[in-house]
């Protein structure tokens, strides 16, 4: 029996559009398992990131509640949500949002400062560590500027690591990548997602979505249909995008 991380319960969002209130998350009702590589896809403008964003308490939602570890987080002041953030959860987006005047390695640590242990030689150690881990050795001292787009993304998530979040929120995390790096990355997160990181991916690719072991799939902020696959694979690719393939076709994406 897989435990609950997080679940949305009727999460609703409205957004005002030129004067008219419009519904974006429409009663969204999930549960997002410890362990699981949880993808969301469904069409531009979906609610995708919205949800992800709702889920994560980055952004405010309307209506409805979202309960991480058995606290609803809707109702947490925004300094009790900063720590909250800042010391489980972890985020990657497509841009990196690396501060440009730091380093690879201090970009990564000073994230770390925001955590729990406070211990700078511990943080730097780890820093290090993930960096490594993430292959971005050669590139840790190196402006983000000065670094491919690969590097910078492996970067963010290292940055995305570093307080041990109990989830990784990450929004089209390769989007923005040529086909290589996107491989790398996706290698990554399924590495760190096979050690045990439970993680929650938006994706519109299948290529990326395979790596993940169930995919919810949104229509006009709701949830339309799930599926759930095994554990990734790489031996196993071609199957499973199939399996994705299909499925998709038959939700008329
Ligand atoms: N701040 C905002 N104010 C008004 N409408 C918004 C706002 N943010 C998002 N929306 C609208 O909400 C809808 C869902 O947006 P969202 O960004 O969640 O979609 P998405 O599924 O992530 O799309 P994409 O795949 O293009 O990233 C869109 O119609 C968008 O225009
Ligand atoms: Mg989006």
């Amino acid at each position: 029996m897989k435990n609950i991380l997080l679940s949305g319960k009727n999460v609703c969002k409205y957004f005002s559009q030129n004067g008219t209130e419009v519904q974006i998350l429409k009663s969204v009702t999930t549960d997002i398992y410890e362990g699981d590589f949880t993808v969301i896809m469904g069409a531009s403008g979906a609610g995708k990131s919205t949800l992800l964003y709702a889920l994560g308490g980055m952004d405010s939602f309307t209506g409805g509640e979202v309960i991480f570890k058995g606290q609803s987080i809707g109702k947490l002041s925004e300094n009790k949500m900063a720590k909250l953030r800042s010391s489980e959860f972890g985020f990657v987006f497509q841009q990196t949002h690396l501060v440009s005047n730091l380093t690879l390695f201090e970009n990564v640590a000073v994230a770390g400062y925001a955590g729990k242990t406070g211990d700078i030689k511990e943080i730097h150690e780890k820093a290090g560590r993930l960096l490594s881990q993430m292959h971005a050795d050669n590139a840790k001292d190196r402006l983000p500027v000065q670094v491919s787009g690969g590097e910078a993304q492996r970067a963010a998530i290292a940055r995305a690591m570093i307080n041990s979040p109990s989830l990784i929120f990450a929004d089209e995390p390769t989007g923005a990548l040529n086909r290589k790096n996107s491989d790398d990355v996706l290698k990554l997160l399924t590495e760190l997602n096979s050690n045990g990181q439970s993680l929650l991916m938006v994706t519109h690719d299948v290529r990326a979505a395979v790596h993940g072991n169930r995919i919810l799939y949104l229509e006009d902020g709701q949830i339309l249909d799930e599926l759930t696959l095994s554990a990734y694979n790489a031996n196993e690719e071609k199957e499973r995008a199939e399996k994705v393939n299909t499925w998709l076709s038959s939700l008329r994406w």
